[in-house]
């Protein structure tokens, strides 16, 4: 489909930020609690689950009114996001740039219903790797699947990078507590001591590879797999036994046959699977070797009951549409846009963030006292898998969890400072020295997300969610989210360095400082 045109010509955006210049930069969330008893009902949503119990997305700690949601609903509407849906869910190729569909939401398509591109219907494909994913999952769980020596397998080596590695490494982490298989481990980087430091704890008798690339030709994953081979071969002696230690998630058949991988150990996906998007299709098969098949397919349930909603809700009711950051992000006010335009706003939020309390003690004074306004998420379950102390942790967590929304959006006043102060005894000009560092304005923005406890399919949802609030973003800012062309220069440029590292004559033929880095290398390491 055809993007909409420039954001800031837009009628709709217009509204929106004659509104933020008259009331809207002046909003208070405290103020706005004070003066709307009904708040929270307004700007919370419950989403039930079959089986999971209910999620709870809490966005009225956000710079909101009814007026500013109004119009940023307007806004949605006026860039057409409920086409732009539609499009993705029914196969359009709307990475145009690469000519290809993006369809995710088939890999996790619980209902079967038909999804068709370029005239033929994706999901008997994509059930049949389902099937070969399920029984090689199943036997090597029950440990029929024997290595060169006779023995069941005990660890399994993800080796991939990107998409290819950080979705199935964050979903592993968050399930530890269903794991039914192998133990997992991850190499993604190209600098050595990954591959060195993993392979020491690993039985090459008992150790699954999964190489995991959806173009078998990225350059880390691709010698980090020889690698492993290379280490493989020199305890098991014998070629043959690559077929029962390693496997490849791909859709390059005949460059994973050429790495000497049995095409029955390759699991396919396919182009219209972006990388970020992968851990749904085959990229996924460690962690169902890890926490087994059936809970697998509950992480893939989890996220088309979210594609369901997402495709179906109206707007104002619809949870990825409500957590998007852009509420903040249009109110302060890639470059490029779908039609080849340069952006005169900003796009593609940094995103970073902490699991537990580890991020209070590191960043958060950044977000409470910074110049800049950083929209936060918070994800908390009602309950914990692991209630050690009578659940002493788990509370300490949640009031933690729930003290940084009430303090990011509360601050601190200046009487508060003073009386603070004044208590423990300060005297005046001591008060009067340290009063501004502890003044803070809070209305600072956030928004919560809670679920009752995170489950294969409650993990499921909330990844879903997260993207389709990175697609809805594209479609308001007008860009392309799904192709990287930045990134694959940066890729062909270290291309053409390595021939220049294989001697140590000076280079000239860099910009001086890319010159006088290489050479520092190549006098270094012969010195
Ligand atoms: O460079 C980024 C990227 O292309 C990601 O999109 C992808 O997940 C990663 O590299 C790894 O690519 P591949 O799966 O083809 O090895």
């Amino acid at each position: 489909m055809e993007g909409k045109g420039a954001l800031k010509q837009e009628e709709a955006f217009k509204n929106l930020q004659a509104y933020y210049d008259s009331q809207g930069k002046s909003l208070n969330i405290s103020e706005l609690f004070l003066n709307d008893p009904e708040r929270f009902n307004k700007f919370s949503q419950v989403l039930p689950t079959p089986d999971d119990g209910d999620v709870l997305v809490d966005f009225s700690k956000n710079r909101l009114d009814d007026e500013a949601f109004k119009l940023l609903l307007d806004l949605a509407r006026a860039r057409q996001v409920e086409l732009a849906r539609e499009a993705m869910f029914t196969g359009q190729k709307i990475n145009f740039t690469e000519d290809r569909a993006v369809l995710h939401v088939a890999l996790r398509n619980r209902s079967n219903a038909e999804i068709v591109v370029d005239g033929k219907d994706v999901m008997p494909a994509v059930n049949a790797v389902l099937a070969h994913m399920k029984e090689f999952c199943e036997e090597v769980i029950s440990g029929a699947w024997k290595g060169f020596t006779g023995k069941a397998i005990t660890d399994v080596v993800n080796i991939g990078i990107g998409g290819s590695d950080l979705g199935p490494l964050m979903v592993t982490e968050a399930l530890k507590p269903f794991q039914i298989g192998p133990n997992v481990h991850f190499v993604s980087n190209v600098d050595g001591t990954h591959m060195f430091e993993t392979l020491k704890k690993l039985n090459p008798e008992t150790v699954l590879f999964v190489i995991a690339s959806k173009t078998f030709t990225t350059q880390e994953t691709i010698s980090n797999a020889n690698t492993a081979k290379h280490w493989f071969l020199e305890k098991a002696k014998d070629p043959s036994a690559v077929a029962k230690h390693f496997v490849a998630l791909s859709t390059n058949a005949p460059k994973v046959k050429d790495f000497g991988i049995d095409e029955k150990n390759m699991f396919e996906f396919w182009d219209w699977v972006g990388g970020r998007y992968s851990l749904w299709s085959a990229i996924g098969m460690t962690i169902a070797l890890n926490i087994g098949f059936d809970n697998f397919e509950k992480l893939l349930s989890g996220a088309h009951h979210m594609d369901v909603h997402f495709r179906t809700a109206p707007l104002e009711k619809n949870a990825s549409f409500i957590s998007t950051d852009f509420k903040e992000r249009l109110f302060f006010i890639r470059y490029v846009t779908r039609s080849g335009e340069t952006v005169d706003y900003s796009t593609g939020p940094i995103v970073w963030g902490e699991p537990g309390t580890n991020g209070q003690h590191a960043f958060y004074q950044l977000i409470h006292q910074g110049t800049k306004v950083i929209p936060c998420d918070f994800i908390a379950p009602v309950k914990t898998h692991n209630d050690i102390q009578d659940g002493l942790h788990h509370k300490l967590l949640l009031c933690n969890f729930l003290a940084q929304t009430e303090a990011l959006m509360k601050g601190k006043t200046v009487q508060e400072v003073e009386k603070e102060l004044k208590d423990a005894g300060k005297d005046p000009e001591a008060i009067e020295k340290i009063k501004p560092h502890k003044v803070f304005e809070g209305n600072r923005p956030t928004t919560s997300i809670m679920v009752e406890k995170i489950t294969p399919f409650t993990l499921g949802l909330l990844i879903a969610m997260y993207e389709h609030k990175i697609f809805t973003q594209g479609v308001i800012w007008n860009i392309n989210s799904y192709d990287q062309w930045g990134v694959e220069l940066g890729k062909q440029l270290a291309k053409a360095i390595e021939p220049e590292l294989a001697d140590n004559v000076p280079v000239t033929t860099h910009d001086a400082s890319t010159n006088g880095l290489i050479n520092f290398i190549k006098t270094k390491r012969s010195a």
